[in-house]
This record gives structure tokens, C-alpha cells and sequence, in this order.
């Protein structure tokens, strides 16, 4: 919103929460999310075509367009459980837009939905109107954390879905000139509600597909003695395959990923196709495998124990540049690694502590249920540490694990590192950033992902 507020000044947006503590930090010097570019661009328009408040019945009465962007966690009860949408907020929001309304609008929906969501809201909309018309349209977000600014004033595509009648198409084309202040015209596309829906679904399953794919590969690679990144890079030359997104790693993490795909498998499975199904899971699972594998390579590197051992965890966000946590592959390999009694020393650059122990004592899915935090476990408390330095937090330690990439850690000084730790010194690196030689030529022992395994790891068990 703050991007449409910058490229269109004859707009007026207004974002609203019912969140009093969160408006009040878009209105702060102090954003409630940290995201390159961003800062720059709120204080360009606030106050001039862009406001946050918590006046939402007053903005949606006096909109003409309003962007629904509420949440929809993973239902954990009843039917659907760990998999289906819930739409509780996604409907209240609709009936409150029924309810306020007072002129024709156009309701666009941002959240990522299940396919047929629109048609629940129309008919909420329309059975509620009091004769006002409502256009109902999809315009699924396809912006990457830490890079949304860019990725905003430079999409590869918008999508704009919406009914084909003329009504509709009237609307498509409102939302259209929107984007048209800013975006070529050939990179606006336009579909029927529901193929808009489900392409943001389906983009999101093929990006998870290809980092499982090459993770997959990456456990083959480890057992023959193949690089995955010469295989990545030599797949990724033929032009139909492309070189983005393949790089193997501990896994992936984020909030959309796993949700959107255990929607998809939810969906499939609604409809009758439980082999398509079957197909969309095993992403997920190759997912996981590979979390598993890592603390599995961890724990059985260290002579099958790291009970009371020091682990020095870098990087806790699901990716570089940014503070978000939600799925990040770090909370699985540290609660794995608590499971064997390690203690934790964790730094990453832009995550506090709170956040740190509220994701390692959180059930899965608990993160985008807001309503129900839950106290922290004291076992988690007492062994896990969060230091905000990575020199701190590998001082005496056994081992380091390199859980996200940020770019410091690429500078770091490891012989000084090196030369603070218990020996023998090991690091598990899985983003696959530092020089392996370099550091072995330090002392250290080190394991990349999908790399020639390290003499001192081929003698150790196989890895399950
Ligand atoms: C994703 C989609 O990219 C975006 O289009 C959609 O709108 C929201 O979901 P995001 O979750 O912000 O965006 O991050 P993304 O850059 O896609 O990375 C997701 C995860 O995959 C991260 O944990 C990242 O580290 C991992 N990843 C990515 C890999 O492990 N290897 C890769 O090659 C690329």
C-alpha cells in the first residue's frame, strides 16, 4: 500500500488495523517490521496521500476500493485441521464491509486464499448489501521478504482475477489503472477469479518444488561424492530450467510455503485427487527430511551426542534480510538439537531474544494464530541463550551452525573463532556460504550441504 500511495499521489490509501499498538508504530520512526526500503518510502507519503489507522469503519465506508489483506492461519481444529485455511477473519472482515458500506465498491482480495474463496465473500457481500454492488477481485501478492520494495516497483507480474461480466471486467480494469501509474502494461495480466486464486498457490508450490528438488539432490550428491552446486549450476544453464531459486539448503521457511501447500493438497484432496495430493506433500516432506538430516549430520559428527555441548547458532531468520521467523527452518534444527540436550548460544542480527524462545516453545501453527501465545517451556529458557554478536556466540563452543545467509557472516573472522572454540572444531553450514577449504586449512571441520563430505564425517555412522 505505501508502494501504491508513492507511484499514484492522485490516490488516497488509508491503512487500517484494529490494532492500536500497530498503528501507532507505522506512525512511529520506529516501523513494526524491518524491510530494505521501506522506512524511505512510509516517510515519503505519510501524511501526504498515505494514513494508518484504526478509524476501519470510517476508511472502508468512504473507500472505493478496499484491499482485504487479513490473515489466514491454518485451521488447528475441526475439519481441515493442519492443512485447510481458516477464514474466520477473512469473513468477519467481509460482513464488517457489508455492514459499513454505503456506496458501490470494489473488494480486492490481497490475502493468499483458498481457490473459491471469492465466491464465499460475494455472497456474503451480496446477502448483506442493502442494495449496494460489491465487485469482488483477486490480486494475489507476489512480493519476496527482503526484497518487497523491489520486487514492488519492478513485478514480473501483477494478476488481477476477476468475474467475467461487465461489471467485472469494469472492475479489473479500476484495479488495472492502479497499477498502470507504474507497471507496463504487458506485465498486467488478467484471468477469471479463480485462475488468478490458484496461480498464486501454484507459484508458490513450483518455487518450494525446485528447493526440494535440489535439496533432494544434495542428500544424493553427499553420498556419491557430486557437488550440488556444479549440478545446480550445470541443471540450471539450460534455458527451460533457469538458475534462480537452487540453492540447497537447510531447508526452506517462511510463512507462505508450507501453508500454500498444504492448501493446495487440501484442496486436491476436496476435489477428489488424492494422487495430486500425494504429489504437492512430498515437497513437504522432502522439506522436513532435510531439517532432520542436518541435526542427524550435526549430532552424528559430534561422536553421536551434543548433550551439554555448546552449539553456536547463526542466523535464525528464515532468510537474509530480514526479521521474520514464521517456518524458519531454524526452529526445527534447534529444537532438534535441544531434543539431544544441547545448549544454544543464538545470534542473528535481527531477531531478539523474546522472538527466539517464543518460536522454540510455539506448537506448529501456533505463529499465525495470534490470540493464543503461549508461556515459555523453562527447559527451553535455560538452555538456550541469544547473544548479539556472532563472537560471543561461538566462544567455547563445540560447534557452529550457519542457519541463515546473512552477509556478515561471510566476513567474519573464523581463525579468531576458531581459536576461541573446544576442539575438535566443527561447522555446519547450511546455507552453504563460507570458503570450506579456507576454514579447513583454519582446523576447522566443516560440512556443506550437498558437498564432498570432509574425511572426519565419511568415518563417522551413516546419516538416517
Ligand atoms: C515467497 C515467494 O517467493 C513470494 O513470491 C511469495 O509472495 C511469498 O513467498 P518469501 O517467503 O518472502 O517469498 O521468501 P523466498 O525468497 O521465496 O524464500 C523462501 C525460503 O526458501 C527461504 O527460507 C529461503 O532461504 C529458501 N530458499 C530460497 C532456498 O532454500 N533456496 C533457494 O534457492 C531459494
Amino acid at each position: 500500500m505505501a508502494v501504491i500511495a508513492l507511484k499514484c499521489p492522485d490516490i488516497e490509501v488509508a491503512v487500517v488495523d484494529i490494532s492500536v499498538p500497530r498503528i501507532a508504530a507505522w506512525n512511529s520512526d520506529q516501523l513494526p517490521i524491518y524491510e530494505p526500503g521501506l522506512d524511505g518510502v512510509v516517510k515519503e507519503c505519510r501524511g501526504r496521500n498515505l494514513f494508518f489507522s484504526t478509524d476501519v469503519e470510517k476508511h472502508v465506508r468512504e473507500a472505493d476500493i478496499v484491499f482485504v489483506s487479513v490473515n489466514t492461519p491454518t485451521k488447528t481444529r475441526g475439519l481441515g485441521a493442519g492443512k485447510a485455511a481458516d477464514l474466520t477473519y477473512w469473513e468477519s472482515a467481509a460482513r464488517m464491509i457489508a455492514d459499513v458500506s454505503k456506496s458501490d465498491k470494489i473488494v480486492v482480495e490481497k490475502s493468499t486464499v483458498p481457490v473459491k474463496t471469492a465466491e464465499a465473500i460475494e455472497k456474503i457481500l451480496t446477502h448483506n448489501s442493502k442494495g449496494i454492488k460489491f465487485q469482488i477481485l483477486s490480486n494475489p501478492e507476489f512480493l519476496a521478504e527482503g526484497t518487497a520494495i523491489q520486487d514492488l516497483f519492478n513485478p514480473d507480474r501483477v494478476l488481477i482475477g476477476g468475474r467475467e461480466t461487465p461489471e467485472g471486467n469494469k472492475a479489473v480494469q479500476a484495479l488495472k489503472e492502479v497499477y498502470a501509474h507504474w507497471v507496463p502494461e504487458e506485465r498486467i495480466l488478467t484471468t477469471n477469479l479463480w485462475s488468478a486464486e490458484l496461480s498464486k498457490l501454484a507459484a508458490n508450490a513450483f518455487l518450494a518444488q525446485r528447493i526440494s528438488s535440489v535439496n533432494a539432490m544434495s542428500a544424493l550428491c553427499e553420498a556419491t561424492g557430486a557437488d550440488v552446486t556444479q549440478v545446480s549450476y550445470a541443471v540450471g544453464k539450460d534455458t527451460r530450467i533457469g538458475p534462480k531459486f537452487l540453492n540447497a539448503s537447510v531447508g526452506f521457511g517462511g510463512s507462505c510455503f508450507q501453508k500454500d501447500i498444504l492448501n493446495l493438497v487440501y484442496i486436491c484432496e476436496c476435489n477428489g485427487l488424492p494422487e495430486v495430493a500425494e504429489y504437492w506433500k512430498q515437497v513437504i516432506k522432502i522439506n522436513d527430511y532435510q531439517k532432520n538430516r542436518f541435526v542427524n549430520r550435526v549430532v552424528s559428527s559430534m561422536f553421536n551426542t551434543v548433550s551439554n555441548k555448546k552449539i553456536a547458532i547463526l542466523g535464525f531468520a528464515f532468510k537474509k534480510d530480514t526479521g521474520d521467523t514464521r517456518e524458519t527452518p531454524a526452529i526445527d534444527v534447534c529444537k532438534g538439537l535441544l531434543g539431544d540436550k544441547a545448549r544454544l548460544s543464538i545470534y542473528d542480527p535481527q531477531v531478539t531474544e523474546d522472538q527466539v524462545q517464543r518460536d522454540l516453545s510455539m506448537n506448529k501453527f501456533d505463529w499465525d494464530h495470534p490470540l493464543h501465545l503461549q508461556p515459555m517451556s523453562p527447559t527451553t529458557v535455560k538452555q538456550v541463550s541469544c547473544v548479539w554478536d556472532a563472537y560471543e556466540a561461538t566462544k567455547d563452543a563445540h560447534g557452529i551452525c550457519i542457519l541463515t545467509e546473512w552477509d556478515e557472516f561471510k566476513k567474519l573472522d573464523f581463525k579468531r573463532i576458531y581459536d576461541n572454540m573446544q576442539k575438535p572444531a566443527f561447522v555446519f553450514d547450511g546455507r552453504n556460504i563460507v570458503n570450506a577449504d579456507e576454514l579447513r586449512g583454519i582446523g576447522f571441520i566443516v560440512y556443506s550441504i550437498g558437498k564432498p563430505l570432509d574425511p572426519w564425517l565419511k568415518d563417522m555412522p551413516a546419516v538416517a
